[in-house]
């Protein structure tokens, strides 16, 4: 059993958990992710590790209640315990030193992020990090990745904070800019923003780094739930990703795979809802 040691509310349905999961915080590199099993009768779920204290044994990680599955790990509280945390899982983020790099988080995808930007700042990189969301009270994750980067520009898509617009307005500017040179890329999001990130960055050959989130089940690399079509070769995000070379990645089949489910899931959500309806409204 792996115990809540602290939950927090950091956002409208987006929860931060500590776990106590020792081996894990002690493992884990970062890119790499868990599959998290709230209790025995529940589906497994992946999930980015955002932080990791190896001392005091515990893993962050940033739930985002849209599902079944996830509404009900929301329902948890501090000194619950969830039934399985399997990893590290995935292949740990290639860091080297390039130069600038600019990170890119759009919504929960700043969780992906911000262990990249922790990694290649030690790595010797200049850090500039753009974090998106659809308005202010969905940015997060500011405090830390400003303390890791050398600028930080935060946009939202009504124009409640930081600039107005989506995190690609914001790099485009930044790579057209005259006195930036950027090496690299690392972005992490909504498939949509993914592609949009690396059309930016393409007629330049910016070397760009995006973060996979299809549909897994086992996260061993045996279900083939997690299949993307890579440069043209079928790949296994769990096995061999989660990160991959974002000029190279088949977005339309990968946004496609992700609606495979969605009448489905939404049927367990409603579903669930019905039956714990006097129970969420308290
Ligand atoms: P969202 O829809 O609120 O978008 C976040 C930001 O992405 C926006 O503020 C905007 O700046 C940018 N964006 C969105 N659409 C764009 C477009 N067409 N062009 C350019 N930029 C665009 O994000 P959310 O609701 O927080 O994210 C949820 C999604 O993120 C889910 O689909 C989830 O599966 C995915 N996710 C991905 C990862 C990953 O590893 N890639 C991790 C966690 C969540
Ligand atoms: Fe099953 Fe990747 S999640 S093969």
């Amino acid at each position: 059993m792996f115990k809540i040691v602290d939950k927090q509310t950091v956002g409208p349905n987006l929860t931060q958990y500590e776990i106590q999961a020792t081996r894990i915080a002690q493992a884990r590199k970062p890119g790499q992710f868990v599959m998290v099993r709230p209790n025995e009768k529940s589906e497994r779920i992946p999930l980015t590790v955002a932080r990791t204290d190896p001392q005091a044994g515990t893993i962050t990680l940033i739930v985002q209640a849209v599902g079944k599955t996830t509404l009900q790990m929301s329902q948890m509280n501090q000194g619950d315990s969830f039934a399985d945390v399997a990893g590290p899982m995935g292949q740990p983020s290639h860091i080297e030193k390039f130069g600038t790099v600019v990170v890119v988080g759009g919504g929960l995808g700043t969780a992906v992020v911000l262990p990249q930007a922790i990694a290649l700042k030690e790595a010797g990189n200049k850090i500039i990090s753009i974090i998106g969301a659809r308005n202010k009270e969905l940015v997060i994750l500011e405090k830390q990745l400003g303390q890791v980067s050398d600028e930080l520009i935060v946009t939202t898509d009504d124009g409640s904070y930081g600039n107005k617009g989506f995190v690609t307005d914001a790099l485009g500017e930044l790579i057209n800019a005259s006195d930036k040179n950027v090496d690299a890329v690392y972005c992490a999001g909504p498939v949509i923003m993914m592609k949009a990130v690396s059309e930016v960055t393409r007629p330049k050959e910016i070397f760009t780094v995006v973060s996979l989130n299809p549909i897994m089940v086992d996260g061993t690399g045996m279900c083939g739930g997690c299949r993307v079509t890579i440069g043209g070769e079928t790949k296994f995000a769990c096995v061999d990703g989660p990160e991959f070379d974002g000029h190279q990645v088949d977005y339309d089949e990968l946004m496609d795979r992700l609606t495979t489910y969605k009448n489905f899931e939404q049927r367990m959500l409603d579903a669930y809802q019905k039956t714990h309806k006097c129970k969420l409204q308290r």
